[in-house]
């Protein structure tokens, strides 16, 4: 294992606890050594790289990807000595100028407990190092339960959706049998998870249902269902705006599900009078070119602001609709994603709430910005006179 490998690894698994480099080589810099060590900013684990130069301390916060990259650079090219200290070990080394690398590595009889709470490792309900044998299928981990760097993220997002899951159904809520659908579930590591959660963790009966435009993904996913024995969980090929079901629906959710297909899904979802909704929206386009509003014209006037404005006109009209027809609304940070807008969550709960004030609120709102025909509103009420004819 090369010293690079161990350092990637300790990002990988968050287990860093500091790199000190020193020993510089050009003279003429005005610095001679650097500090780094991980930290939380905005929820996101990064690498704050410290360099003191006159008295004063410099620092820099980098992504993971980037620090490592310029990490690399800095030990090949800037400095010859360095350490590096993670949970398990303490790895201290030399660079030649010829760029050959040695290092001694001392490893603890006790894992250091890093007691910081923004790297401290998560638990999860899925937890990494732990052989899962659907995620294992779905290519996230290996045999032995190491979830792949390049899976990372993905890992990360089920387990925080699972989180805010746990946190909202109630036992007596769910009774012995839950139904859910997963809609636009694409190759549905998400709905595999939540089937995974309720059967095997919850110990409950669970029936699922995933439901994509995709041919091959339906195909693919139902041959994974069948492999796994997961006999509960199956998936359709349908458009969301046409899928029907007689059976009652427990729960709606929606990871991602492209522009007006979350407002789709959340119609649905009222009208089954679903009692849980988790839905995190993706990409809206319908409100870019509905919105108006004189007094705000000059944010509707650049194209960047008006994009991220319209999109969250969308998500609160959101909110007022499923509160005007019962729901009790909380929008939560889903996941803290760098430069991704998508980490909104709509958390809804069936409740006996006062839909009056709601949908004054709506009218306001929608007249606020001038909206007209607005898609889930439309959708709605052509699913009532369906539901009647
Ligand atoms: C961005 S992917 C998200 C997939 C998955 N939920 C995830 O987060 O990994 C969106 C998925 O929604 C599906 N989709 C979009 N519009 C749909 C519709 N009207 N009916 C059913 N599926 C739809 C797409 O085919 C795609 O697989």
């Amino acid at each position: 294992m090369t010293i690079f490998d161990i350092i990637q690894n300790a990002l990988h698994e968050r287990t860093l606890v500091s790199i000190i480099l020193s020993g510089i080589r050009d003279k003429n810099l005005n610095y001679s050594r650097i500090d780094i060590r991980p930290v939380m900013i905005g929820g996101v684990y990064m690498l704050q790289f410290v360099k003191n130069i006159d008295n004063k301390d410099i620092h820099e916060n980098l992504q993971t990807d980037q620090g490592y990259e310029l990490i690399r650079d800095l030990l090949e090219n800037t400095f010859r000595n360095f350490n590096v200290v993670t949970t398990d070990r303490h790895v201290n080394g030399l660079v030649s100028k010829k760029k050959k690398i040695t290092f001694k590595t001392l490893v603890f009889d006790k894992e250091i407990d890093l007691n910081l709470s923004h790297n401290k490792r998560k638990d999860y309900i899925i937890p990494d190092h732990k052989p899962c044998v659907f995620l294992h299928h779905l290519g996230v981990m290996d045999a032995n339960g190491k979830v792949y760097k390049s899976k990372y993220d993905k890992f990360r997002q089920i387990n925080k959706f699972l989180e805010i899951m746990d946190h909202i159904i109630s036992s007596e809520m769910i009774g012995d049998r839950m139904r859910i659908i997963d809609f636009g579930c694409g190759k549905a590591y998400l709905t595999f998870a939540v089937y995974y959660y309720f059967k095997e963790v919850l110990k409950k009966n669970v029936f699922i249902t995933g439901l994509d435009l995709k041919e091959d993904v339906v195909g693919f996913c139902n041959t994974t269902a069948a492999a796994l024995g997961y006999e509960n969980l199956v998936f359709k090929r349908e458009d969301i705006r046409d899928y029907s079901t007689k059976d009652p629906v427990d729960m709606v959710i929606t990871l991602h599900a492209c522009d007006t297909a979350t407002d789709a899904a959340l119609v649905k979802a009222i009208k089954w009078q679903a009692k849980y909704i988790l839905s995190v929206p993706c990409c809206q386009h319908e409100m870019f070119d509905k919105i108006r509003n004189a007094d705000l014209q000059p944010m509707l006037d650049q194209g960047l602001i008006k994009e991220r404005l319209s999109s969250l006109v969308t998500d609160t009209l959101r909110v007022l609709f499923l509160q005007k027809e019962g729901y009790d609304v909380s929008t939560i940070e889903f996941i803290s994603m760098e430069h991704t807008p998508k980490n909104l969550m709509l958390r809804g709960l069936k409740k006996n709430i006062d839909r009056n004030l709601y949908q004054k609120q709506y009218n306001d709102f929608k007249k606020f910005w001038s909206l007209e025909d607005v898609f889930i509103e439309e959708f709605y009420e052509k699913e009532l006179k369906n539901d009647e004819s």
